[in-house]
């Protein structure tokens, strides 16, 4: 028996959105999977379907950017899986190192990092509660938990998500409706590309599997691999000026 009737990944053309619906759709759960690049998403879906000989997966084209495409794109996924109790947003992007530049990037990141998240949270929110039951998992990241000279505008949006999810599961608390915030660390993935970092990155396939198993317990926050949870807490104890001058 799948956990998961049915279930939505929000960036799911590549890296740990990805990884999550494959791993959805071989334990049985109907998704659809979602994100611009639609061939993509067209031959991740047919890989999908052949393996699991049904249609199992769905493709849809969506720029979460365009947050007013939100409601009407959930309601044409809803005519194709009518019973969605899982939403994961795992769309993401981490713009170039320019901070003292006003950079088109930067906006990019706060309306897909952010806006689109609050979006489709919302959406799935909003249907979720009409029944009493639902999971919506928002891909987070460790970067929020604390300012660093690497990312400053990445940071600041996952921040944002961060306590933006926060504040819904208080919100939401008396629902049945659960909201798991999932931090990973690094994972080997096309946002980090093959740059050498450390600790050792983790695959998107164990991330996935985290995310899920993070989701199916109902955790509030997890930490993806767990043991980024003891390096942030060390990271927070760190003096702002030897973070200052830290070069990550
Ligand atoms: N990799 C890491 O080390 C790491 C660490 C912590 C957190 N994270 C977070 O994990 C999430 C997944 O990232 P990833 O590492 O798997 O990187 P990735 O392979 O680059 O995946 C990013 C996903 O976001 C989608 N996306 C980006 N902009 C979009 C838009 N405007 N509309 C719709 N979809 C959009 C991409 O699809 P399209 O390009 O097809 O639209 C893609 O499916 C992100 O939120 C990232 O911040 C990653």
């Amino acid at each position: 028996m799948p956990r998961w009737q049915g279930a939505i990944v929000v960036g799911a053309s590549s890296g740990i959105g990805e990884a999550i619906a494959r791993e959805l759709a071989a334990n049985g759960t109907p998704v659809a999977l979602l994100g611009r690049r639609i061939e993509r998403i067209n031959d991740i879906c047919r890989d999908i379907n052949a393996r699991s000989g049904t249609e199992i997966a769905s493709p849809f084209q969506a720029d979460v950017r365009d947050w007013r495409m939100t409601g009407g794109l959930f309601a044409s996924i809803t005519e194709r899986i009518p019973t969605v109790d899982l939403l994961v947003y795992a769309a993401g992007v981490m713009p170039a190192r320019e901070p003292e530049r006003q950079t088109p990037g930067d906006v990019d990141a706060i309306e897909t990092n952010l806006t689109g998240a609050v979006a489709w949270i919302n959406e799935a929110v909003m249907q979720f509660t009409k029944r009493g039951r639902g999971t919506v998992v928002g891909i987070s990241s460790v970067a929020g938990d604390r300012g660093r000279r690497g990312n400053p505008v990445y940071n600041a949006t996952k921040a944002a998500l961060s306590v933006y999810l926060e504040s819904l599961r208080a919100r939401l608390s008396a629902t049945g409706v659960n909201v798991v915030t999932v931090k990973p660390g690094f994972v080997r993935t096309a946002i980090i590309g093959t740059r050498a970092v450390f600790p050792p990155a983790a695959s998107a396939q164990s991330a996935a599997r985290d995310t899920l198993r993070a989701a199916e317990r109902g955790a509030r926050v997890a930490y993806v691999p767990w043991w980024w949870h003891p390096i942030v807490l060390l990271m927070r104890l760190v003096p702002a000026p030897i973070m200052e001058r830290l070069p990550i």
